[in-house]
């Protein structure tokens, strides 16, 4: 009889530690983020007037649907937020969600659409795009191949930029060699930013009405202006046909720092 209920007991708690494992499981979010062939979907929202008539109460019961929502995708997303509210009147947050399959980023924000909260967003801007291997640097000098190596300075980067951009038809009419060369003059202008401006690219074409969505996390905003200004000034330049329209600048916060403003 002992027995049996030691063979229980082991059951059950066998059980419960695979359950709560699978519960628990997320996705390596650091790989989703270094790796080529990884979708990344930024949707950026916008609190309506009324939810702020709601009492705390009620607004703390909807936060907490969220976290719930954002426990149940992290096994297939990857899922970053950021503050808006306070940096421009058009909306209040973002979210930037990373998957291998471009329909799971679309589930996780249909479920987040789907809560209380949700029914009080406007999603003001919706964009998609797709991280490749380089297209360029293979054709760099060398020494500007390993310039491109050093590492952002260690510590939080709190603040976040995106910025869409579409080229030109000249842009995508020119040969490799001659993109190569204005990209050439891009990268070396980014030089002495390398330390102070982490950046990540996502091709849009077709996927969007841009051609790339453009990614940066830094300490300071005064460089980000300094970069963007020495990029305006190559001949690459003159093929973008739309840069930012949105310019999207905002602060990296847990999704707890920013539900605790919508609660306050
Ligand atoms: C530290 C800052 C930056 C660095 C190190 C950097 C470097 C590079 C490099 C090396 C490439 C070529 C990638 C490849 O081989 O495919 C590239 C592409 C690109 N960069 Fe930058 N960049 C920086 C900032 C910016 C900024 C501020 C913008 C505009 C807001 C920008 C827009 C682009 C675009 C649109 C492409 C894609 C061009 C294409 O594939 O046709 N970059 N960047």
């Amino acid at each position: 009889m002992f027995q049996r209920n030691s063979v229980i007991v082991f059951v059950l708690w066998l059980c419960t530690v695979l359950l709560t494992g699978v519960a628990h499981a997320t996705v390596d979010r650091e790989k989703l983020l270094s790796e080529p062939g990884v979708y990344g979907t930024f949707a950026v929202f916008q609190v309506h007037e009324d939810w702020w008539k709601l009492d705390q109460a009620s607004r703390r019961v909807a936060a907490a649907e969220i976290k719930g929502v954002i426990q149940k995708h992290g096994e297939r997303v990857a899922i970053d937020t950021y503050l808006l509210r306070g940096l421009t009147e058009k909306a209040d947050f973002f979210v930037r969600v990373h998957s291998t399959e471009l329909m799971s980023n679309q589930h996780f924000l249909v479920d987040l659409m789907g809560t209380t909260l949700g029914t009080y967003l406007k999603n003001t801007v919706t964009f998609n795009g797709i991280a490749k291997k380089a297209n360029y640097v293979p054709g760099f000098p060398a020494d500007l191949q390993t310039a491109l190596k050093t590492p952002p300075d260690p510590g939080p980067k709190p603040y976040a930029i995106v910025i869409p951009i579409r080229k030109d038809a000249d842009w995508w009419l020119l040969d490799q060699a001659a993109r190569t060369t204005l990209m050439q003059e891009h990268a070396a202008a980014t030089v002495p930013y390398l330390k102070t401006v982490k950046r990540k690219l996502y091709h849009a074409t077709g996927l969007d009405d841009v051609d790339f969505i453009t990614y940066f996390e830094t300490a300071t905003p005064a460089d980000f202006n300094n970069l963007v200004i020495g990029l305006e000034r190559t001949r690459e330049n003159r093929h973008n046909k739309r840069f930012g329209n949105p310019t999207i600048l905002g602060t990296i916060r847990p999704l707890d720092e920013i539900l605790d403003i919508l609660t306050r």
